[in-house]
């Protein structure tokens, strides 16, 4: 029949630019980067002082620097992994904390740049093994050390002074692991993961939290200024201000956001953004949060899907079977 080879015709040009062209399109604007299901072992972070070694070589640039770089990621990498063996004791992890809640705690002001993440509900949000090599050194785990070659230090470098030897940092970490595990709201979840940098302006979200409504336009102001304190603070620690993730989610493939935030400079080499060790768990409740945010329509869309294709189909069996009806007689 002539007109179901038209429909199959139709039919197979638009799934092929739906799942070929248009996917494809997405991964020549990207380079494809090799996901580790937010694992954090230091395999990339190794390959890529691998590639930069190479390239000292090649360009006869600082080779030493380079590969003492290299020896010094391996090595760290090979700390974690032994750490991340020993069986951590939470409760001896609960005193070790005090060092930590002096800067990380509900209501935490700005330290070096950003508003410290709370850490209440940790164990939902972070990767265990990322958080033993932030302990043990923060630049390092946050695949940033290159911001922090000469005498700036981390805002949080001064924990490698307190929490130094290998059965503290797996005590403090076990502790962190136990709290809270699998109870975060996707919003808590941006707030300590993203919400210290990026604004949403779709939420009337900043860098300090919800904006309240206000009745005086004096008030208003008033905050508005706090914000700006806050988000200057922010530029002097990154370089610039990270820009408001409310429609990022669209203007990026998912691939891209995923690799992304599990190691920013696969996909921005040289980048100020710190990979943020987030658990496979806490990434889809941050995913989850930008999706509601810049896409709000997505769960009405796709459970409206399925009814359009069968109207679609019981329309089309209709209009054939009315053809026929017409046209018999005419044979
Ligand atoms: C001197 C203040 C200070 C102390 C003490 C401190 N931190 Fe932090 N911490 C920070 C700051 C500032 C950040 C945010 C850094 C950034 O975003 O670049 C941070 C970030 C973090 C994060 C989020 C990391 C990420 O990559 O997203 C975790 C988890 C964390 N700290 C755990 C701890 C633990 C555990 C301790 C104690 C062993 C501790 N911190 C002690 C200031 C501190
Ligand atoms: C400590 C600050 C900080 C934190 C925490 C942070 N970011 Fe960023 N982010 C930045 C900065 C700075 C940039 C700009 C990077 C650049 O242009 O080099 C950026 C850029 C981005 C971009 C744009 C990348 C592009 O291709 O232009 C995305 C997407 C992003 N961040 C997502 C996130 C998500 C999701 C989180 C939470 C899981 C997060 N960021 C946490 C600082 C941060």
């Amino acid at each position: 029949m002539k007109e179901l080879k038209i429909f199959s015709v139709v039919a197979i040009f638009t799934l092929i630019l739906y799942w070929g062209v248009e996917p494809f399109a997405h991964s020549q604007m990207h380079k494809h980067v090799e996901g580790h299901n937010f694992t954090y072992d230091g395999t990339a972070d190794i390959e890529e002082a691998e590639a930069k070694v190479a390239v000292a070589k090649e360009t006869k640039t600082k080779v030493a620097e380079a590969e003492a770089t290299l020896a010094a990621k391996k090595t760290f990498w090979a700390d974690v992994k032994r750490i991340s063996k020993l069986n951590g004791n939470a409760a001896n992890g609960e005193g070790l904390f005090a060092m930590c809640a002096g800067c990380h705690m509900e209501g935490a002001v700005n330290m070096g740049g950003v508003t410290p993440p709370s850490l209440e509900k940790a164990g939902a949000l972070y990767d265990k093994n990322y958080l033993i090599a932030l302990v043990k050194n923060p630049a390092m785990a946050s695949n940033v050390d290159h911001k922090y070659a000469d005498t700036m230090m981390h805002p949080m470098g001064s924990v490698t002074t307190m929490v130094v030897d290998d059965q503290s940092i797996a005590d403090v970490v076990a502790f962190l692991m136990e709290k809270k595990k699998g109870e975060m709201t996707s919003k808590e979840a941006f707030k300590d993961a993203c919400g210290r940098c990026h604004a949403m302006r779709y939420a009337k979200t900043t860098q300090i939290g919800d904006t309240p409504v206000f009745k005086e336009k004096k008030d208003a102001l008033a905050h508005e200024i706090k914000v700006l304190d806050e988000q200057a603070l922010v530029k002097g620690y990154m370089g610039k201000l990270p820009p408001d993730l409310s429609m990022m989610i669209r203007a990026r493939s998912a691939e891209y956001m995923e690799t992304f935030v599990e190691n920013p400079q696969s996909q921005l080499p040289g980048t100020s953004m710190p990979r943020t060790g987030l658990s496979h768990e806490g990434y889809e409740k941050v995913k989850q949060y930008l999706t509601e945010i810049g896409d709000p329509s997505k769960p009405a869309r796709e459970a409206i899907g399925p009814w359009v294709v069968l109207f679609f189909v019981v329309f089309s069996v209709l209009a054939l079977l009315w053809k026929k009806e017409k046209w018999r007689d005419h044979h």
